[in-house]
């Protein structure tokens, strides 16, 4: 069973509906939907924003659905400079990018007396999200390092920091803690994102005008890869 997540309903729009035999369910007073997706049994949920939510699902779609590969579907602003509105990043790993206990010593990003602040993503979940990719956006797709953190990343100067300090590919605000949470519980994951915005002085505007566009690639590359398992 596949766990399919998405913070925003845009960004689950179109997977839900496009589900197969669906059923709404209720588990610790979460919303979920299961169903399937090319002949592929999924469950489906909205997490809303931020790393908080984001661990509560998915504990409780590990532990209640017993899901055992988690895939991450939406939006985020490019953090590489060679990113455009559009154009997807598929997880290679993700780390929280506004942990800071810089004043105790520790680098920043590091999370203390931690064995991992940063969470690989399972490669076979990857190989497949790429493969996906290159058929439904050919040249589109990059592989990364994303970087999650609660701040909508809006400035120029910011932006390019968490480039030069982190070498991330692009910053939205769930997925390394649903990297986290999967790694706890020895599941797989991958985030999937398709950029809205730079995270730059425009990204308000951006994100507004262009989330719908950008959640339907993400969409696309997921509905793809569920099809060639
Ligand atoms: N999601 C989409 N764009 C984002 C940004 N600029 N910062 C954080 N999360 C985002």
């Amino acid at each position: 069973m596949f766990g399919i997540i998405g913070a925003m309903q845009e960004e689950i729009d179109l997977l839900h509906s496009q589900m197969d035999d669906r059923v709404e369910m209720n588990r610790s007073g979460i919303v979920f939907y299961t169903g399937s997706l090319n002949e592929k049994p999924v469950v489906l949920c909205k997490c809303g924003v931020g790393k908080v939510n984001a661990a509560v699902y998915t504990q409780v779609l590990i532990d209640r659905f017993n899901v055992k590969q988690v895939i991450f579907t939406g939006v985020a602003g490019a953090v590489d400079p060679e990113l455009n509105i559009g154009d997807v990043v598929i997880s290679t790993s993700c780390l929280q990018h506004d942990i800071d206990v810089t004043a105790l010593g520790f680098a920043r990003g590091v999370i203390p007396y931690q064995p991992s602040s940063e969470w690989k993503a399972d490669e076979q979940l990857v190989a497949m999200a790429k493969e996906a990719g290159e058929i439904v956006l050919p040249g589109r797709v990059k592989l990364g390092k994303v970087l999650s953190g609660d701040q909508f990343i809006a400035d120029r100067n910011q932006v390019q920091e968490l480039f030069e300090v982190f070498g991330g590919a692009c910053t939205e605000m769930e997925g390394a803690a649903v990297a986290q949470v999967c790694a706890m519980n020895d599941v797989g994951y991958v985030v999937i994102r398709s950029m809205s915005d730079k995270a730059d002085g425009s990204a308000s505007v951006n994100f507004a005008e262009f989330t719908i566009e950008a959640s339907n690639n993400s969409y696309r590359i997921v509905n793809e890869m569920l099809k060639r398992i």
